[in-house]
């Protein structure tokens, strides 16, 4: 039903950007102009130290001639290879070649790790034999098998399981970190020192890679303690600024702590990935929970630095006459930004706890509004006609728009007022998610088959690369690919693999016989 009804709603948006594309065209092209000087600046640097070695090191004068000719060939004096000529997506994915020494557990990390999977990294995760992620057998809702909690975290991966406290496992975990680029963790602070993987070890051991890790809190007073979600949205300044002012602190659904802090992370390793090609060695990347969570939360601090100058005017506290204390008060609903906004009850909302929309009166639509609620001496009443003389009416003029929207139900206003250009926002529960069809067909819901558990939906990649498919495969079984990996990755013999498999590295300690 939501599908067939937002045909004419998609027919507009396509109408608007098609309307935008100049723009859009302008801004990559001057990306692309400023972007040369740097490219040769950088080329010119390559070529200076290079000039040096010459006169003692005959190959690289071979380097030298090869890297020209290339430039030659390009035709765009780039050391870059000619644009691939494949058709689009047949080029490869993005992190093609990319190997991950997966460490994580729980959420915030297994995000990170699965986001790089879907770009094309082979991603390696490596467990605790017999045990496995935690989150395996976490909030099970099929006997026996791996939970939903675990399943949509960890798509696109390989697991081996690895005690890391043997010898021998130890052995095959500095193999692991030879042959890998990044290496991901967020164990509690401490416990991949206490492992013996130190990230001066690691970098002894492979100077190109890149050791990324999610904390709770970076260097300070609480940086050893072990974090989890709320405990983040709680410090990164989420919890107080959500909620309504009479209620207490709130957290919210969307895991800001985890999977945000998880996609900073991602951002970072791809970033040291990027500078790796200049530098040629890896490095740390630390992302906090904590800083994570404020970085989404920055306009709250913003408003924190605008209470010193005066009222909130935009929060609906001001137009209710009450004043404001220290600190960001709760908001409630109110819009973050600066166009007025508030939730509204739509047709049916006494018995669905979904039936309401979000509506914004973006100012520059003011005139459609106040026509399609039935107000259109709004338009011109000085009480109503400009923004600021709206401001310390807003529970007034929602209450009148929330009579109109109370006549239809959520997606006949999205219809209607998106042929206005005003822009609203249906509550879609998660039922109704799991079910709209154009989420299936761009990727971003999608059903994936599991040998234990059958069909489940999880979230596909949200970041579409035109040139980088992605396909979204179940989660791996605990230790599913352990010999797989020991063989063709780390090239262990058919003897050394069964000389592990007795030294306990990969499988779960053997239980003391009980006494007689
Ligand atoms: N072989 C042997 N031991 C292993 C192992 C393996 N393959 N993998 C993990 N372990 C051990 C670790 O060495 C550590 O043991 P130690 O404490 O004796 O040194 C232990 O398992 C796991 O440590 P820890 O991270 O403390 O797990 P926890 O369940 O107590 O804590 C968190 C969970 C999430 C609170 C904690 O990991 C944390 O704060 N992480 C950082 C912040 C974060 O990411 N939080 C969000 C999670 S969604």
């Amino acid at each position: 039903m939501a599908t067939k009804k937002k045909a004419k709603t998609t027919k507009s948006a396509a109408k608007k950007s098609a309307a935008k594309k100049p723009a859009v065209k302008k801004v990559i092209a001057k990306k692309t102009v400023a972007k040369k000087p740097v490219a040769k600046k950088a080329a010119a640097k390559k070529t200076a130290p290079k000039a040096k070695a010459r006169s003692v090191k005959a190959p690289a004068k071979k380097a030298a001639a090869k890297k020209s000719a290339a430039k030659k060939a390009n035709g765009n004096g780039s050391a870059y290879p000619a644009p691939s000529t494949a058709a689009w997506g047949g080029a490869g994915k993005a992190l093609d070649g990319v190997k991950i020494l997966d460490f994580t557990h729980v959420q915030s990390g297994p995000t990170c790790t699965q986001l790089l999977a879907y770009m094309g990294a082979d991603c390696i995760k490596v467990e605790r034999p017999g045990v496995g992620d935690i989150t395996r057998t976490q909030l099970r809702d099929i006997k026996g098998q791996d939970s939903l909690y675990f399943t949509m975290l960890n798509g696109n991966k390989r697991s081996i399981t690895i005690d890391s406290k043997n010898k021998k496992g130890m052995e095959i975990l500095e193999r692991l970190v030879k042959t890998c680029d990044v290496l991901v963790e967020n164990f509690a602070p401490g416990a991949l020192d206490r492992m013996g993987l130190t990230f001066e070890r690691v970098h002894e051991l492979n100077p190109r890679m890149i050791y990324a890790s999610v904390k709770g809190f970076g260097p300070g007073p609480y940086e050893d303690c072990k974090v989890y979600e709320n405990i983040a949205q709680c410090a990164g300044g989420s919890a107080s600024t959500t909620g309504f002012r009479e209620g207490p602190p709130l957290v919210t659904g969307a895991q800001i702590g985890d999977s945000g802090t998880g996609l900073h992370l991602a951002l970072g390793i791809v970033t040291a990935l990027y500078q790796r090609n200049r530098t040629g060695r890896g490095q740390r990347v630390l992302c906090a929970m904590q800083d994570g969570v404020l970085n989404l939360c920055r306009v709250k601090l913003r408003d924190q630095q605008r209470l010193k100058h005066g009222p909130l005017t935009e929060y609906s506290q001001y137009g209710e006459g009450i004043p404001f204390g220290e600190s960001v008060p709760r908001a409630g609903n109110d819009s973050g930004g600066g166009q007025p906004a508030w939730l509204l009850k739509c047709k049916g909302w006494e018995t669905d706890p979904d039936a309401y929309i979000y509506f914004i009166t973006q100012a520059p639509v003011w005139a459609q509004i106040c026509d399609l609620i039935g107000k259109p001496e709004w338009k011109t009443d000085p009480d109503f006609a400009t923004p600021p003389a709206r401001l310390p009416r807003l529970k007034y003029i929602f209450g009148v728009i929330e009579e109109w929207t109370m006549t239809k139900d959520k997606f006949e206003v999205m219809d209607i007022c998106n042929q206005q250009d005003i822009p609203v926002g249906p509550i879609l529960s998660m039922k109704e998610i799991a079910a709209e069809e154009s989420l299936r067909a761009t990727g971003t819901v999608v059903e994936v088959d599991h040998p234990g558990r059958g069909a489940y939906l999880t979230v596909g990649n949200p970041i579409k690369l035109f040139d980088s498919p992605c396909e979204v495969q179940r989660s791996p079984l605990l230790g599913e690919h352990t010999e797989e990996i020991l063989t063709q990755v780390l090239g262990y013999t058919d003897a050394e693999v069964a000389e592990i498999k007795t030294s306990g590295a990969i499988t779960p300690p053997e239980k003391p016989a009980r006494a007689a």
